[in-house]
């Protein structure tokens, strides 16, 4: 399309990436609003810190992990479910604040789903070594909305595959403010995180936060 001839090329590539139908890369789309997000996070992760979960299997997640809009993703023996209350402080989850919000719009507008209104944002913490392997969001409850998920901080090896654990994955890095949208026919499509390399990022130091915005129920 005509389109794609007037987009920008950034240090690392087209400014936008199709990864399948339903699965685009924004790169740099979170930028603009990097301090505000960051600030949003201290916020967040002062009520409820992050923590590592023990998976259904007894694993402990690298990943370490918290929450906030109406409900919130956790794990423990009983399996994976979205839950209101942060089970460590007994208490609702912080609310999603509306920069979050407004940013999970937009970019899922830009990828062709507008009108998306998530009730979760799962944020996650990766020091160098932390890993996420390859998995579906498939807990919640509205499949036909897309996830969208925000990098910040160092870079990360993105894994994208099919829908079958055993379709080949594609890898993308991504970095800080590269946001990617999947839904539609990818909703369910495998995806992961390699272990996360050493690193100084200079807002955020040795790690790096995502965050996915989900709609959960
Ligand atoms: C996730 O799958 O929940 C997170 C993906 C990422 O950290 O990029
Ligand atoms: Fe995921």
């Amino acid at each position: 399309m005509t389109a794609d001839l007037f987009e920008s090329l950034g240090a690392t590539g087209p400014a936008r990436e199709k990864l399948a139908e339903g699965a685009l890369l924004l790169r740099g789309f979170a930028r603009p609003q990097q301090h505000e997000l960051i600030a949003a996070i201290d916020a967040i992760t002062a009520q409820a810190p992050f923590r590592h979960l023990v998976t259904p299997g007894g694993y402990r997640m690298s990943v370490a992990i918290t929450n906030c809009g109406d409900v919130g993703w956790v794990s423990d023996a009983s399996g994976y479910r979205y839950d209101a209350i942060d089970p460590e402080s007994g208490k609702p989850w912080p609310a999603m604040p509306p920069p979050f919000r407004a940013l999970a719009e937009q970019a899922a507008a830009e990828a062709g789903f507008p009108g998306f209104a998530p009730d979760a944002c799962l944020i996650n913490r990766y020091e160098p070594g932390a890993r996420l392997s390859l998995h579906q969001d498939r807990d919640e409850r509205n499949l036909g909305a897309p996830i969208v998920s925000v990098s910040l901080g160092l870079p990360a090896t993105f894994l994208f595959g099919g829908l079958k654990r055993s379709d080949p994955t594609r890898r993308y890095r991504l970095e800080h403010g590269d946001v990617v949208v999947w839904g539609g026919p990818e909703r369910l499509a495998f995806h992961g995180v390699a272990p996360l390399a050493d690193g100084e990022h200079g807002l955020l130091g040795r790690k790096r936060i995502n965050l996915t915005f989900r709609r959960a129920r």
